[in-house]
C-alpha cells in the first residue's frame, strides 16, 4: 500500500485544461480558445527577446527591477509595491498560499476564473462559489457567503469567461462590507481592453485599503503569454509577504526584456484595443445575423450559445477553428471565442453560417 499521500485538498483538484492549440491533422488552426492577442506582441518586444538569445546562460535579475520601474512609470504607481510573477497564475497561487490554509474559505463568483478554486484546493482551503445573476458577479451574493472561516475573495474584473464586470462603485461597496481580515484580490487580466468609464482596474482600492491586491498580466493585450509574466500591485506589507515566498528568479530574463519593450510601445496596445472593440461589435452583430446567440463583454472574448455546444465545437474544429468548451465553468451550452483578426473572424462566421443552416 502506498502510504505517501499529498496534503488534503490536492486530490480534489481537476487539473486545469487550457484551450486547444493544435489540430490532429497537423494543419494550421485558427486559435480562438485562449484569449490571446491574435496579432502577437509588439515587434519591439520580439526584437528585445531575440537580442537576449546570447545571454541564456545568465540568471535573470531576481527583482524584475526594470519591469517594475516601467510599470510604475506607465501607471503612476510605487514600484516597491509591485511584485512580478510567472504569469498572474503564479501570483494567484502565491496569494492563496500566503493567506489561505486548511479549513479557510475562499469566495469566488460562480462562473469565475477556474484557477481560483484550483489554487484554493492546493493549499487545503475550501472554495465557495457565490451565485451570479445573468452571468454577472453579484456583490450581495458574494457577501452572503462570508463566514468566520472566510480569508479571501477572488474576483476577476472583467470576468473570464462571462466578459461582465462590476463598476467601480460596486467594487468599493464590496470592499467596505467585507471584514478587514479578508483579502480582496481583483484580477484585472483584461483591464487594458475595457473602454467604459465606470471601470476601475483596482489601483484606487489598493491605494486606499490595506487588504486589496490587484493582479495584471502580459499574456493578454501585450501578447506575451508564452513568456509567463504577470504583476501584482499591493499594499507594502503584502508585497513584502509575496517577496518572501516567491522563487528568487521566478520571472525569466527573456520575459523581462520583452515586457519592458512592450510597455514602451503603448501605440501598439492602443491599436489592439481599438481592433478588439470594433471587431467585437461587428462579430456580435454578424453572429446574430447567422442565428447564433452571443454575449459580448469588456474583454477580448465572447460567449456563443448552442443547443449542443459540444457538437458545435466539434464542427468548428473540423473547419480548423478552435474555441473553448465551457463545461468546466458550469456553462455547458456555451462556447467561448477569442476575438481574433478580421480574416479569422470571417472564417468563423462562414463556418457558423453553414453550421446553423
Ligand atoms: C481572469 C484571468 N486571470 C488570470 C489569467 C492568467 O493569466 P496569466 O497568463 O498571466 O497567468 C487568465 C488567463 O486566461 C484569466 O483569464
Amino acid at each position: 500500500m502506498n502510504t505517501l499521500v499529498p496534503r488534503p485538498g490536492i486530490l480534489e483538484i481537476s487539473p486545469y485544461v487550457g484551450g486547444e492549440s493544435k489540430l490532429a491533422s497537423g494543419r494550421r488552426a485558427i486559435r480562438l480558445a485562449a484569449n490571446e492577442n491574435p496579432f502577437g506582441p509588439s515587434p519591439k518586444a520580439i526584437e528585445a527577446y531575440s537580442a537576449l538569445a546570447k545571454e541564456l546562460h545568465r540568471y535573470p535579475e531576481g527583482g524584475c527591477l526594470a519591469v517594475r520601474r516601467s510599470i510604475a512609470r506607465l501607471h503612476g504607481l510605487d514600484m516597491e509595491r509591485i511584485v512580478c510573477g510567472a504569469g498572474s497564475d503564479e501570483l494567484i497561487a502565491l496569494l492563496m498560499r500566503a493567506y489561505c490554509g486548511p479549513d479557510h474559505e475562499m469566495i469566488y463568483s460562480q462562473h469565475g476564473f477556474l484557477m481560483y478554486p484550483i489554487s484554493a484546493h492546493a493549499v487545503g482551503a475550501v472554495p465557495v462559489a457565490a451565485p451570479e445573476r445573468n452571468m454577472r458577479t453579484d456583490v450581495d451574493a458574494l457577501l452572503d457567503q462570508v463566514t468566520d472561516q472566510t480569508k479571501a475573495v477572488f474576483l476577476a474584473n472583467p470576468n473570464n469567461p462571462t466578459g461582465s464586470y462590476i463598476a467601480v462603485s460596486d467594487l468599493f461597496r464590496l470592499r467596505r462590507r467585507l471584514r478587514e481580515d479578508i483579502l480582496l484580490v481583483i484580477d484585472a487580466a483584461y483591464a487594458e481592453y475595457v473602454t467604459t468609464n465606470d471601470y476601475e482596474p483596482g489601483v484606487k482600492l489598493v491605494d486606499m485599503f490595506p487588504n486589496v491586491v490587484m493582479t495584471r498580466t502580459f499574456s493578454k493585450i501585450y501578447g506575451l503569454a508564452a513568456l509567463r509574466l504577470g504583476w501584482a500591485y499591493c499594499p507594502q506589507p503584502i508585497a513584502d509577504v509575496l517577496n518572501r515566498i516567491r522563487g528568487p528568479f521566478n520571472v525569466s530574463a527573456p520575459a523581462q526584456v520583452a515586457a519592458v519593450a512592450a510597455l514602451e510601445d503603448q501605440e501598439y496596445v492602443r491599436a489592439a484595443r481599438v481592433h478588439n472593440s470594433r471587431c467585437m461589435a461587428w462579430f456580435l452583430q454578424q453572429a446574430a445575423e447567422v442565428g447564433v446567440a452571443t454575449k459580448g463583454g469588456a474583454g477580448n472574448f465572447a460567449l456563443m450559445q448552442f443547443d449542443d455546444a459540444a457538437k458545435a465545437a466539434e464542427y468548428l474544429k473540423q473547419q480548423g477553428i478552435l474555441v473553448r468548451r465551457m463545461d468546466a465553468y458550469g456553462l455547458p451550452h456555451h462556447l467561448r471565442v477569442t476575438i481574433g483578426t478580421e480574416p479569422e473572424m470571417r472564417e468563423l462566421l462562414e463556418a457558423l453560417r453553414t453550421y446553423m443552416s
